[in-house]
């Protein structure tokens, strides 16, 4: 079974999508994370943000322990882990609520919604995953998946069951073959299980960005993360973002300017529309020497002396300093 995945991925090289969706998913940049740990010895990888689980699931490490605040993410796993879902349940469950969904024009989808917010149920996560607007996920001050629908009545058309289904099959093998740990608790907790062996990813969600019930993050968190993650005594690799147009990230040159840092382009749509694609670089911070990373020191060098692509292009806006409030801020250039 397992030999089957592997082959499959050898030959279409391609990355295993997980079947629930979240904004902040790394998939695009799965490949780029892989490219940089190539090589890097550990007994465990632990991710204490896991999210969807995408970067864990195509590492695809022998051992890991997979956590995140969120508990419909951690149950969907550990669903699937015990084979509470199948990928032929799931067929099941899309083709029969999919029909509804159909024959309500479309308002079944918010009768499932209030289902999933009393009772939680995995299977209406994933349905609601894969209905809402855009693949998004958000959730209010209660913690209710608050989504609209994505308006298309036909939304579980056959092609698209077997799509998810196909997905639900491949991470439910990943599962199987590796000694794998879900667990809804929140980073600090995590950190503390950590063993010098180890080695973290960690994925928070991005500092000064949009956030909700389950992605609040302040200052104060990015500071305790920063403690955690030197405390465990473990090789760490934490992925933020850099800059984009108009900003630049300067927690990388204050909180963590003892870091290596790796830089890459990305892009990203909101809506889909080609006028709403964005450029950011995201930036790959570590403890040790990554295959493609430089020292913090070397990239604010590069940024002041213009020698860096990240200031070729004429900023719109001066980039403010952000006040920080546990330690003395050393991001005291400003990049123009
Ligand atoms: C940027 S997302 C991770 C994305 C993931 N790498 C992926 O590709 O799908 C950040 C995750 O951190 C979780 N989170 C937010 N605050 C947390 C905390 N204090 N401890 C643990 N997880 C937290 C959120 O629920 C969210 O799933």
């Amino acid at each position: 079974m397992q030999k089957e995945l592997k082959e499959e991925k050898m030959r279409t090289n391609k990355t295993f999508i997980p079947p629930i969706k979240s904004q902040g998913i790394k998939s695009k940049l799965v490949k780029w994370i892989a490219s940089n740990i190539e090589g890097v010895e550990f007994d465990r990888w632990v991710e204490p943000f896991m999210g969807t689980g995408v970067v864990a699931f195509n590492i695809r490490p022998k051992k890991a322990l997979l956590c995140d605040t969120n508990p419909h993410l951690i149950n969907f796993y550990n669903a699937l882990k015990n084979k509470e879902i199948t990928s032929a349940i799931v067929r099941n469950f899309l083709t029969i609520e999919g029909e509804k969904l159909l024959k309500s024009e479309g308002s079944y989808y918010y009768e499932v919604r209030q289902r999933f917010n009393e009772e939680g149920n995995p299977l209406d996560f994933l349905f609601l995953s894969r209905s809402c607007f855009n693949g998004m996920m958000r959730f209010n001050q209660k913690g209710g998946f608050n989504v609209p629908f994505c308006r298309k009545p036909n939304r579980f058309a056959p092609a698209l069951i077997t799509k998810i289904t196909n997905q639900v099959e491949n991470i439910s093998q990943i599962i199987d073959f590796g000694d794998y740990e879900f667990k809804t608790q929140d980073f600090k907790e995590t950190l503390k299980e950590v063993n010098p062996n180890d080695l973290i990813y960690a994925d928070p969600p991005y500092i000064d960005r949009h956030t909700d019930y389950f992605n609040s993050w302040s200052e104060k968190d990015e500071y305790e993360l920063k403690k955690s993650l030197f405390n465990s005594k473990a090789k760490f690799v934490l992925s933020t973002w850099l800059s984009n147009k108009y900003r630049t990230n300067d927690y990388i040159f204050s909180v963590w300017k003892d870091c290596y840092v790796a830089t890459k382009e990305h892009f990203y749509h909101i809506g889909g529309k080609e006028e709403n694609r964005n450029a950011i670089y995201e930036a790959l911070l570590s403890n040790f020497k990554l295959e493609n990373s430089i020292t913090n020191n070397e990239l604010s060098e590069r940024i002041k002396n213009n020698k860096s692509r990240l200031t070729t292009e004429k900023k719109e806006k001066i980039i403010p300093i952000q006040p920080t409030l546990f330690e003395e801020t050393v991001a005291n250039t400003v990049y123009k």
